[in-house]
């Protein structure tokens, strides 16, 4: 891998490989931890990130690690920093760089992300402790009215500011617009509002100087709202979720890599999967999963040292089965074998 951006990027989205999230705020971890009763600490938090990033095996399917602000001072057991760990296996080292959404001023329910303030600053620091890639996310939410332009635009314009720091910095964007899945809405309306969004995002990010070339995009699948009655199936989800990304996603883009935004692993992979299997596409299209590549690993873990090894086999796995979906290899079928 050269060191320019556009070598940086274009690696993090080699054939077989995708990205780790690991990039869980204090809360969020918390919020994961309680769901298996575990205390969340700092060491409870260190212990957890170090099974995953010490998996034997998974270096062949994850290209790159997105860390939290505490996750990238901390170490592995043997006293090795992981950002140092990540990349002597040859696993990029990337940093959460957005400081959490926020209710948006004078418009009810819709959010709006932080972190623009002393940005330069912590890029650069991060960069000296061993990042080469960034994320941000904006948070948008479909409901009755919402969400206004105000919402898309103001979003898209953090975004694009965020983009052109990190350019400047020498380190890749990973620009993520998520389309927030909750409710009863149908597949069109995520179809409607995710054309709006990145058709937001991508006049920003040209105004602004991001050049497409160097930075990713971390999308939203197109899908049913979770609570809507009538559930799109795979092959329509493929379908509409291509259709919005050939309109919208410039093809100097070198790739896309979708977050799991709470759908079942499974689920996260055979669409993928699907989505894959109808290429070639102008760009590649993996995956920068957090819950859809953690969750089983978590269960196993159960925050007990003795299980370990079990929460490894567990991330392995959805580590390789989302690897095979990034060339439309993988088949459900594979995961009841590894379930035997
Ligand atoms: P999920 O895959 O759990 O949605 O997380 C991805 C992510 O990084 C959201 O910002």
């Amino acid at each position: 891998m050269g060191n320019n951006l556009e070598d940086i990027a274009r690696a993090l989205v080699a054939p077989g490989k995708g990205i780790l999230a690991a990039d869980e705020s204090t809360g969020t971890i918390k919020k994961r931890f309680d769901s298996i009763n575990v205390e969340s600490t700092e060491d409870t938090r260190r212990a957890y990130r170090d099974l995953l990033f010490t998996t034997e095996g998974a270096a062949d399917h994850i290209s790159g690690v997105i860390l939290y602000d505490e996750t990238i001072r901390q170490e592995s057991a043997d006293g090795t920093p992981f950002p140092k760990l990540l990349d002597s296996q040859g696993v990029i080292p990337g940093i959460k760089v957005d400081l959490g959404a926020k209710d948006l001023a004078n418009a009810p329910g819709e959010q709006i992300t932080e972190g623009l303030d002393g940005l330069r600053d912590r890029l650069n620091e991060y960069r000296e402790l061993g990042a080469k890639f960034t994320k941000w996310r904006a948070v948008i939410t479909i409901g009755q009215a919402i969400p206004s332009e105000y919402c898309l635009w103001t979003n898209a314009h953090a975004l694009a500011r965020y983009g052109a720091l990190c350019l400047e910095a020498g380190i890749v964007p990973i620009i993520e617009p998520e389309v927030l899945m909750d409710g009863d809405h149908t597949i069109e309306r995520s179809f409607d509002v995710t054309s709006r969004t990145l058709h937001a995002v991508f006049t920003e990010l040209r105004d602004q100087r991001v050049w497409f070339e160097e930075m990713l995009l971390k999308p939203n699948m197109v899908l049913s709202g979770y609570e809507c009655s009538e559930q799109a199936s795979d092959q329509q989800i493929a379908e509409l979720t291509l259709k919005c990304f050939r309109r919208h996603v410039p093809a100097a883009v070198p790739g896309i890599v979708f977050l799991s935004g709470g759908q079942s692993d499974e689920d996260a992979t055979a669409r993928l999967n699907t989505i894959n299997a109808m290429g070639p596409h102008p760009w590649e299209i993996s995956f920068s999963y957090g819950r859809a590549l953690q969750a089983p690993a978590l269960k196993a873990w159960g925050g007990d040292a003795a299980n370990v090894q079990a929460g490894q086999e567990a991330y392995l796995h959805r580590a390789k089965m989302n690897g095979l979906a990034r060339s439309g290899s993988y088949s459900p079928e594979m995961e009841e074998k590894v379930a035997a």
